[in-house]
């Protein structure tokens, strides 16, 4: 692109004088030497016109003779029109030359002419006014020029900066499904992974077969009927679902022991609350899995294990699983014993509403069974649906 002039002219005008006689360029540099002004004369259109190609600036104004041999003053003006398009052009005739004015109008585009012989003082006021008039259309053409050049750096910019958005949007979104895709992976595997500890539980305890995904089931409905979010229902999944993790360390006797257990073997399984925090807290879940195994057989007055934590002390989730828990272990049946039923379960956690567990949670339970009846705690493992934390969050 052709450097722009971006700084206002204040330039010191050059003037080309051509005419054939010697006299009237002496007395155009007589006229013009008070004037600060370059004055180049020539004798002849041909060396005028050598002038104006090799001029290192352009001539602001020209001043020709009509009568000159070589080339007329009409001749002159339109090869001089395409040198040097923006100089003032003046035409000097004599009175009979009026075909000759109109011609260089028409073909050389003459501005102003003057009749021989001139007034001084007419002619000097009007090449100052052509000169001026000069400085106006090439400051407005600068300016014109100027704002051009701004407009096509503006709209290259905005092009690469278009083009570097979309390129980055492009980059962005390959990113989100590839953060999308890991996470449903990671998703997958730790729905797996946590299946499987479970499962390793129940190698121990037979008997108790399916307690913990049913657990997980009870757990999750109560927390959807409560109204909470999917965060903390998932937390609730996966936490019901390894509750009784900790039994791996119990020996297998203990677990599946069909009468009463002694104060020893009490104690014993009651170590299963800290072992499964302790294997637990090692694993980083997006939830506080480790916290909510830990609490689950606390109870409301603190008479629970193994912190023998108060009311609000325990964890909402930890409130929950403990209430589905009992449900689960009273309303299924065992090996070694016939199931009590899902009334009678629910009639024990009415009778220790507050006392031994969350009134919400119990209120939840009854509402539950109020809509579904005996069925509504006896439910397969995939009957409930738990939103997985949406990732991210607005695709
Ligand atoms: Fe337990």
């Amino acid at each position: 692109m052709e450097a722009v002039q971006t700084e206002p002219l204040k330039k010191r005008h050059s003037i080309l004088i051509v005419d054939d006689e010697e006299s009237i360029l002496n007395a155009f540099r007589r006229i013009l030497a008070e004037e600060d002004y370059d004055v180049h004369t020539a004798s002849n259109g041909m060396e005028a016109l050598d002038k104006l190609r090799s001029a290192e600036k352009p001539f602001s104004l020209i001043i020709s003779d009509q009568r000159m041999p070589v080339m007329n003053g009409v001749q002159f003006f339109a090869a001089a029109k395409e040198i040097s398009p923006d100089a003032v052009r003046i035409l000097l005739t004599g009175y009979a030359d009026t075909d000759a004015i109109i011609d260089a109008i028409n073909k050389g585009g003459i501005h102003l002419y003057f009749n021989k012989p001139w007034r001084e003082e007419e002619l000097l006021t009007h090449i100052r006014q052509s000169l001026y008039k000069s400085e106006l259309l090439m400051e407005n053409k600068r300016l014109i020029e100027m704002i051009k050049s701004q407009n096509e750096e503006l709209l290259d910019l905005n092009k690469t900066l278009e083009e570097k958005v979309k390129q980055k949007t492009s980059d962005l979104l390959a990113k989100a499904e590839e953060l999308k895709a890991s996470y449903e992976r990671a998703q997958i595997i730790l729905d797996g992974t946590v299946k499987t500890m479970s499962k390793i539980v129940e190698t121990r305890d037979p008997y108790t077969s399916g307690h913990e995904v049913m657990v997980a089931v009870i757990a999750c409905k109560i927390a959807q009927e409560m109204g909470l979010t999917s965060e903390q229902i998932e937390a609730i999944q996966i936490s019901a679902t390894l509750h009784d993790i900790g039994k791996i360390s119990v020996p297998s006797e203990i677990l599946t022991k069909p009468g009463k257990l002694t104060d020893l073997e009490m104690e014993i399984i009651r170590t299963h609350c800290r072992v499964a925090y302790d294997i637990l807290k090692t694993i980083n879940f997006p939830y506080p899995v480790a916290d909510i195994v830990l609490q689950h057989h606390e109870r409301m007055d603190g008479s629970g294990y193994p912190q023998g934590l108060k009311g609000g002390a325990i964890m909402l989730e930890a409130r929950i699983i403990a209430t589905a828990d009992v449900i689960e272990a009273m309303a299924s049946h065992r090996p070694y014993r016939p199931a009590q039923g899902v009334d009678i379960a629910l009639e024990e956690i009415v009778k220790y509403k507050g006392k031994l567990y969350d009134s919400d949670v119990v209120d939840a339970c009854v509402r539950i069974y109020e809509a579904e009846g005996e069925n509504a705690f006896l439910q397969e493992e995939n009957s409930i649906s738990v939103d997985r934390h949406p990732f991210p969050a607005n695709t």
